[in-house]
């Protein structure tokens, strides 16, 4: 027994349980390589401060002779290129051939990535199922060049075996290019990489993408806004987020030379002052060495710590996504009738601070166009047209659930719904209360796609491949109010458009009748009267009696904003009401089979065939005014 004893690796560790990291199906499979990829990317262009231009190519790699079709490929080439600052050539072995190893774990800022798990477990699956390695090409400037490197990892010591490393010309002055040759399945619809991008999209609008599909054509995601996030700022550990353990650990590592130094230093929200008053309650000497304060001195200093009232963590190191650009990424991606949203301030779990935004597109609406001929037809049959609709809109039936999308600092979570907390909350809601039908236990009901954003400087997932968030008191608490409000909002929306559509109808009904009394009164007078008059008189009671102009202003009929409903839009026949406060697409996409996702074709309005240059984007104004000429 003994001799058998043995140490293993993390890497060998996770090879055996690649379920774990996001592996387990072939099709979910690729949807985690791009994933980590692209997530990668796009936090090494915000890092770098640059807007991230990313490209995404998924290539059928033929086993011999001709390629099959891509539902049947079972071998992919993953291409993902951005635009970042690159990484210095002694990192590329490290970064993609050894787990564990990345800059963003030890440090307490928002992020995509944390755990320093992903690429290099997406190689080392890679390397597994087509024992191919992974390709790199990466260059840090215009004056450097690019280096070209192909590694491997070796399991046993999870460190990186590196096969090629050389110069090469490259055409981009700056930038990372990840090539993975892997074992999978592509399928459209949920959860697939083209859902991924899709919802990227959403909640990334400052992002432009470009997708090559397996299936050969090119969409393009414009960037809808010109501006980077704010950037994020690291911060230091509160007392209220660490354990014992991890509080020897940081008497242990500190360069501070006393114990109340060392709390004020290396914590947030310590000053000396009550630095020193924790040391004194404690009962440990303010002056001690750190590294000297071990056993129960140590536990006391915890305890005090976690008894101490302490403010709350900063919230300068929280980047939200922002109720404008929810609302935007969710106007531009889903055609809905109404979009609200809500950004929550930050709140703490576990000394970590975090921030809940929530949003909603509701309702059907039909395909953008000038003429109102193509609004009707695509009215009639929106299937045929092919058009992408909000969630439900096919559906007559009332049974058609609303559809959730979920995020983590801006990632798209697409797997293990029902175990996250964003799920939890939103099930527990009470949509009825907002005029949303809605089963116990199940999701609202209704042409309805709901979004809820995590931002926070450690998201708590519930497994290694960051799929679901755990649940935390304060974390459902905040989305629930976030989902709250979403749906109070929403419930005025439909209440108010309710009472008037019902006014409008009577409204209809006087008027045909108006006609008639005209001319009927008109052959008692012997043909003098003044029809004309009459007819206007009439119509006037009858606006009076159906609700006057309050009517045509809640079915946006006279232009208004939708009054008392902050950040939020209303789409009407005769235009938007509400600010989308961002650009407007450069074009209506064209072909509309690049515009769906979904087998339903639910989502991605703002896909285009073609990714336009610079000069042919459209230039920063208000969608509310050109839409408002249409
Ligand atoms: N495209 C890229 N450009 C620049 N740096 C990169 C790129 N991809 C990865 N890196 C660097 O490599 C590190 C490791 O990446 P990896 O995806 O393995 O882990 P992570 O992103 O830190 O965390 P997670 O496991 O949660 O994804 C990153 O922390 C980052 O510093
Ligand atoms: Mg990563």
């Amino acid at each position: 027994m003994g001799a058998r004893q043995r140490e293993i690796s993390v890497s060998e560790f996770f090879t055996k349980n690649r379920h774990l990291l996001g592996f387990d199906s072939p099709r979910k499979a690729l949807l985690t390589c791009v994933k980590e990829a692209v997530d990668n990317a796009l936090d090494a262009c915000e890092e770098g401060g640059i807007l991230p231009d990313v490209e995404v190519k998924l290539e059928i790699v033929a086993d011999d002779g001709t390629p099959p079709p891509a539902s049947q490929a079972s071998r992919f080439r993953i291409t993902v290129t951005d635009n970042g600052p690159g990484i210095v050539r002694q990192q590329i072995p490290r970064v993609f051939a050894k787990l564990l190893y990345g800059s963003k774990f030890h440090r307490l800022r928002q992020s995509r990535g944390q755990q320093g798990i992903g690429i290099s477990a997406a190689g080392m699956y890679s390397q597994l199922t087509t024992g191919k390695p992974v390709q790199i090409i990466s260059r840090t400037g215009p004056r450097t060049p690019a280096h070209y490197f192909e590694v491997q990892i070796d399991t046993r010591k999870n460190e990186p075996l590196v096969h090629e490393n050389k110069k090469i010309a490259w055409d981009r002055p700056r930038g990372t290019q990840v090539t993975l040759e892997v074992e999978g399945k592509y399928q459209k619809g949920r959860t697939s990489v083209d859902e991924y991008l899709d919802q990227i999209a959403i909640a990334n609008p400052h992002v432009s993408l470009t997708y090559q599909t397996a299936e050969g054509e090119t969409r393009g995601f414009q960037r809808t806004v010109e501006q980077l996030p704010e950037q994020p700022r690291e911060i230091k550990p509160h007392p209220y987020g660490i354990e014992l353990g991890m509080l020897l650990k940081m008497l242990h590592d500190t360069s501070s030379h006393s114990l109340a130094g060392f709390l004020a230093a290396d914590f947030s929200r310590v000053s000396p002052q009550l630095a020193k008053e924790i040391c004194r309650t404690a009962g440990v000497a303010p002056g001690s060495k750190p590294r000297e304060v071990t056993g129960d001195a140590a536990e006391a200093v915890y305890k005090t710590l976690q008894a101490t009232r302490i403010m709350a963590p900063p919230t300068n190191c929280l980047s939200p996504i922002g109720e404008k650009a929810i609302l935007s990424g969710l106007y531009h991606q889903i055609r809905g009738e109404f979009y609200t949203a809500v950004s929550r301030p930050p709140a703490v779990y576990r000394g970590n601070p975090f921030a809940i935004e929530a949003g909603l597109a509701f309702g059907s609406r039909p395909a953008d166009g000038d003429n109102a001929k193509a609004k009707s037809k695509a009215k009639a049959k929106p299937e045929e047209e092919g058009l992408p609709l909000a969630e439900g809109e096919a559906e007559e039936s009332e049974t058609e659930l609303s559809r959730l999308v979920r995020y983590a600092n801006r990632v798209p979570l697409l797997y293990q719904q029902s175990a996250c907390a964003t799920y939890k909350a939103t099930v527990d809601t009470t949509w009825k209360n907002y005029g949303v039908g809605q089963s116990r236990g199940a999701l609202p009901q209704g042409p309805m796609v709901i979004f809820v954003h995590m931002a926070s400087v450690w998201v708590p997932f519930t497994s290694e491949s960051k799929e679901a968030i755990a649940d935390y008191d304060e974390i459902r608490k905040e989305i629930t109010l976030a989902l709250r409000e979403c749906g109070r909002r929403l419930g005025v929306f439909l209440r108010r458009r309710g009472r008037a559509q019902s006014e409008f109808r009577r409204r209809n009904i006087f008027e045909l009748y108006i006609e008639e009394v005209a001319e009927a009164c008109n052959r008692l007078k012997g043909g003098k009267l003044a029809t004309q008059k009459l007819k206007e008189q009439l119509q006037k009671i009858a606006t009076s009696k159906t609700g006057g102009l309050k009517t045509d202003e809640l079915l946006g009929r006279t232009g208004a904003g939708p009054e008392g409903l902050p950040d939020s839009i209303i789409v009407t026949e005769e235009g938007i009401e509400g600010d989308v406060g961002v650009a407007e697409p450069a074009a209506a996409p064209e072909a509309p089979e690049t515009a769906t996702i979904t087998g339903k074709k639910k989502l991605g309005a703002r896909s285009t065939s073609k990714v336009p240059s610079p000069a042919e984007k459209s230039p920063k104004k208000s969608a509310k005014k050109s839409r408002k000429k249409s």
